[in-house]
């Protein structure tokens, strides 16, 4: 895809729903008694998978233009698939999934793309096998395929060394069906849309810093999860891409309706603030237990900073956004703690640093992050997304800010999050 440099970009825009709250209405929604609906879902591929996951262990989903619903057939409802499970580009699908399978009285193998068959699987095959599971990565790399013999298992107090949601989501999601209960400290909060869905459809579950507990047995059904109605919020790592561009283009100012804004995803905007980025939260709100604001956005004069430490699993996956606006500021932006970019989709801190030099940017790799010189101006280039949906949308928005044309490889590999994402900039790139 080419793509043209543009004057501002101005309008309002409603991105798509959250990516890791419609997986997880899927997938509590499957193993809750009685109905889910699930309204504004994310009806990105990855999201796609888990559907189809789940209705190939026997859940009846349906959707309809955004609202699906799920006959949740509770905890013990789930039946054998006729065969291997294809989990697509979605490390959310794999790793949560796995948690769901482990304590199941069935076998099943689990498989993805070229992609997820190259990402770690071992984080979440240590923690299930210390609670009793049969999980073994099929080729001995620590990848996918994974093949899962379903077993009893037992609550473990699990020390995760990453800060990662879905690791810690894969060992409650097992603490579900486990005897006793399930603790998970992580070194840093990680985004905690597992536990508030968990409680909100009646688990026993608490958090206490950064060590949450599910006990098995509780629930308003006495003994389980009850379904309910979901309402997801607009995707925050959906936004961050218009956010960015009305930042760097100059007479741009862009309101992105319905962002959720739950503190352990909201990591940029306290970057933004940082930045001296001129960003307005209004109509705060509050749904199924997820906060939500609009975000008003207007082009601002950036400033480098340092992002460290506990803000860095609450941007994980906004930061190739934030290291590309940081070529736009003045002064050096340093981002560190971050080496989990290197086992995304892509290993996003090369493909940033590669992909950003081509088109005349100031950028330094380290062991765990970037070192970003600001203000030289970017010019078109050939970059490639390697099939990494953040980084193709990334290169969309620097895109509009560089001078001459820039050409997007596989830029059609938004279609995991964000189908109608190039749409949408160019509608508000001609307003
Ligand atoms: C996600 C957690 C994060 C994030 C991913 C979605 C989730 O991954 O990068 O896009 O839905 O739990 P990690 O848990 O690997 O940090």
């Amino acid at each position: 895809m080419k793509l043209k440099p543009a004057a501002h970009i101005r309008g309002e825009v409603t991105v798509p729903g959250d990516k890791s709250i419609s997986h997880r209405g899927i997938m509590l929604g499957s193993i809750a008694s009685g109905k889910t609906e699930i309204q504004n879902f994310l009806e990105g591929a990855d999201c796609l998978s888990t559907i189809s996951c789940f209705r190939r262990m026997g859940i009846e989903i349906e959707n309809k233009g955004g609202t699906v619903t799920v006959q949740g057939r509770g905890l013990h409802g789930l039946s054998a698939p006729d065969g291997i499970l294809d989990c697509g580009n979605s490390g959310t699908t794999t790793r949560l999934i796995s948690g769901i399978l482990a304590p199941q009285p069935f076998s099943v193998t689990l498989t993805g793309d070229a992609s997820i068959q190259k990402r770690p699987m071992k984080r979440i095959i240590d923690p299930l096998s210390q609670m009793g599971a049969d999980i073994k990565s099929l080729h001995g790399n620590g990848c996918a395929p994974l093949e899962i013999h379903g077993r009893p298992l037992h609550g473990i107090h699990y020390n995760s060394p990453v800060a990662s949601a879905q690791v810690k989501s894969a060992v409650l999601l097992a603490g579900l069906y486990a005897e006793g209960p399930t603790m998970v400290t992580e070194p840093q909060k990680s985004r905690d849309h597992t536990e508030r869905m968990l409680k909100f459809f009646g688990a026993d579950i608490r958090s206490e810093g950064n060590t949450v507990t599910v006990t098995p047995g509780g629930g308003l059904a006495g003994g389980g999860l009850t379904g309910g109605r979901i309402l997801v919020p607009g995707d925050i790592s959906s936004a961050v891409y218009f956010l960015a561009a009305a930042l760097i283009l100059p007479n741009s100012e862009v309101l992105i309706k319905n962002v959720g804004i739950n503190p352990t995803r909201a990591g940029l905007l306290k970057v933004c603030q940082d930045m001296g980025a001129d960003v307005t939260l209004l109509n705060r709100s509050e749904d199924s237990a997820e906060p939500t604001a609009d975000l008003l956005v207007r082009s601002s004069s950036l400033k480098g900073t340092v992002i460290e430490g506990p803000v860095i699993p609450a941007m994980i996956d906004e930061l190739p956004t934030v290291a590309m606006m940081a070529c736009f500021a003045e002064g050096t932006t340093v981002i560190r703690d971050a080496a989990e970019l290197k086992v995304k989709e892509s290993n996003r801190i090369a493909i940033m640093v590669e992909n950003l030099s081509a088109m005349g940017a100031d950028i330094e790799e380290t062991g765990d992050g970037m070192i970003i010189r600001g203000g030289r101006p970017l010019h078109g280039a050939v970059v490639d997304s390697r099939k990494d949906h953040r980084i193709a949308m990334t290169f969309a928005a620097a895109a509009l800010a560089a001078e001459g044309e820039t050409e997007i490889k596989d830029a059609d590999c938004v279609d995991i999050s964000y189908p109608e994402f190039y749409r949408e900039l160019e509608r508000l790139t001609k307003e």
